[in-house]
């Protein structure tokens, strides 16, 4: 598929400045899509910038930003001039590591924030335009773990719960109106993110595998789990008792903590 013919020439990336984010921005700049990046640390996306720039010559506006402030929406509309999103990335997000009661509450509400509330204010806000034009696509960086509820990740695992339905609603909601939506559900991929886990993890892959996995169910289907053996475990983990899952997702997540 053309995704440029097919959707348009400006893609929104939130959270691009590493991991996700950042490979799907080239991927886009290599399909001569033009970019607006995301993320707090100024200078990884002024580097990108630079670095896109000049090898895709596409054009890029980097908005160095906090999406858990209140007023986000205003600085991102100023600053893209009325350009028009055709394709909206939700990709930032925050995790957080622990038993639940350890854990600051302001940690919380940053997770939700960031992962729930800034998706919700971004596509009530740039859906609108598509759904006019009849063409765009909505990609959502959901997560496995939201398929699985894990202890000691417990915010972080219902925020990805959130998303990932939040985006397979809207699939159907959008089936009918020339948009695209897609939900992808990585499971531990080598990025930043993973620091979280002190490395360890099993099964690792890589951001590229991510967004090859995204690009290649866009249009297709509702939502796609990225790699064979996330795939089979947590799909299978749908025929399994409940309490047998919890307990093994229990077991992995102790060893990722401790
Ligand atoms: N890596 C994994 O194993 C894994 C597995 C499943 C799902 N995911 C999901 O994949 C997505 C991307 O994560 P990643 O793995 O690529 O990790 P990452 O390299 O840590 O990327 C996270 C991105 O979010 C941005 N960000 C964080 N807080 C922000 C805030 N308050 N405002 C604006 N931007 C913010 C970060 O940029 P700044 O720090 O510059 O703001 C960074 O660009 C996340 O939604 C994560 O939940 C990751």
């Amino acid at each position: 598929m053309n995704i440029k013919s097919r959707y348009g020439n400006w893609a929104l990336i939130t959270g691009a400045s590493s991991g996700i984010g950042k490979e799907f921005a080239h991927r886009f700049a290599e399909m001569n899509i033009n970019l607006i990046l995301i993320a707090r640390r100024e200078e990884l996306l002024k580097s990108i910038k630079t670095d896109l720039e000049e090898r895709f010559k596409v054009e890029i506006i980097i908005i160095p930003l906090n999406l858990t402030d209140h007023d986000f929406l205003k600085i991102i509309t100023k600053r893209i001039e009325g350009k028009k999103v055709n394709i909206l990335i939700n990709n930032a997000g925050i995790g957080a590591l622990g038993d639940f009661f350890k854990n600051d509450i302001t940690q919380y509400e940053e997770i939700i924030k960031l992962n729930c509330i800034a998706p919700i204010v971004l596509i009530k806000h740039f859906a609108d335009e598509m759904i006019k034009e009849g063409k765009g696509a909505l990609i959502f960086v959901g997560s496995v773990v939201g398929i699985l509820p894990s202890p000691r990740m417990s915010i972080y695992s219902a925020s990805k719960a959130f998303l990932n339905t939040f985006g397979e609603s809207l699939w159907n909601e959008l089936s009918d109106s020339g948009i695209d939506v897609i939900t992808i559900m990585p499971g531990s991929t080598d990025t930043e993110f993973q620091r979280l886990s002190k490395g360890k993890t099993l099964n690792i892959r890589r951001a590229k595998d991510v967004v090859n996995t995204t690009l290649k169910s866009l249009g297709k289907k509702p939502a796609a789990i990225d790699g064979l053996l996330n795939k089979l475990f947590f799909t299978g983990s749908r025929f399994f008792p409940r309490k047998l899952i919890l307990k093994l997702s229990k077991n992995i997540s102790d060893k990722i903590n401790n």
